[in-house]
């Protein structure tokens, strides 16, 4: 079993919700994002409920590099290793290109591809040292095709992490670091929370079931929860634009 595991983007959301998951299966737990409070909480509540378990946590903006590096070696000082770590954090804002949103269209792509690079790079540093680890990103469904409107540098972003990923696990083949990628579907958070159109959306807990259950048999990569995204997978890459892009 992965013992010591790290998520980032743990303060909402599904960082939050994998974190009661792998808790409740009595995993240390190092979790981090921007927003300390609702950490703090989460420390407390978890702790309360599973007291063979210790939960670190630790203020980190992952589009603050050198931070990353730094926060990814505390967390590893304090457990001793880092068994599995969840490159989760990430953010949906933005519009159409050419219509005035730049500035949130470049703060998406940053936060889920440059800061999914820089938190991959911490992340292998030391389970490289370790000769051990599970590596797991975060991508997206929407990562097999391109989205329009507010999901355009989403799901480029998505599709860059989804490439990136599958890189890595093409340079650590043969040897005993595992790599994987999640594409979740639509699992209500506050993400999605406020979208007009979120096909089959599951709510919070039963997704992050799905999502420590598929993470756990460390497949290369993995639709979440597998009904009925495996079949959404298989039409997205044959419909036409004009259908998928009515899709979200
Ligand atoms: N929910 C879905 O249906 C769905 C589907 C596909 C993929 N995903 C992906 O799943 C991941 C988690 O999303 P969610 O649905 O749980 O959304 P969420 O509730 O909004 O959570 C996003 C998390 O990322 C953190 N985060 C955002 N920007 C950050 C930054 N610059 N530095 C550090 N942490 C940052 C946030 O924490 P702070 O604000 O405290 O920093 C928060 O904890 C994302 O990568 C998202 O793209 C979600």
């Amino acid at each position: 079993m992965r013992k010591n595991i790290l998520i980032t983007g743990a303060s909402s959301g599904l960082g939050e919700g994998m974190a009661r998951e792998f808790a409740a299966k009595g995993c240390n737990l190092a979790l981090c994002a921007r927003r300390l409070q609702p950490m703090l909480e989460l420390k407390a509540e978890l702790e309360a409920a599973h007291p063979n378990i210790s939960v670190y946590i630790r203020e980190l903006d992952v589009c603050n590099y050198p931070q990353v590096f730094e926060v990814f070696k505390a967390f590893k000082e304090d457990m001793g290793s880092l068994d599995r770590v969840i490159v989760n954090a990430g953010m949906g804002k933005g519009a159409s290109l050419g219509t005035g949103y730049f500035e949130a269209n470049r703060q998406t792509a940053e936060t889920n591809f440059v800061g999914a690079l820089a938190q991959c790079e911490a992340a292998l540093e030391i389970m490289r040292a370790q000769n051990s680890g599970h590596l797991v990103t975060v991508s997206s469904m929407s990562a097999l095709r391109g989205s329009a409107r507010a999901l355009n540098v989403y799901a480029a972003s998505k599709a860059g992490l989804r490439n990136m990923t599958e890189g890595i696990r093409a340079d650590m083949m043969n040897t005993p670091i595992k790599v994987s990628c999640i594409l979740p579907g639509f699992i209500l958070t506050p993400i999605n929370e406020g979208m007009k159109k979120a096909p089959m959306r599951v709510d919070l807990a039963s997704g992050c079931k799905s999502l420590v259950k598929a993470i756990e048999k460390e497949p290369a990569e993995a639709k979440v929860p597998a009904w009925p995204w495996v079949a959404v997978g298989l039409a997205m890459k044959i419909f036409p634009l004009s259908i998928v892009s009515k899709m979200t």
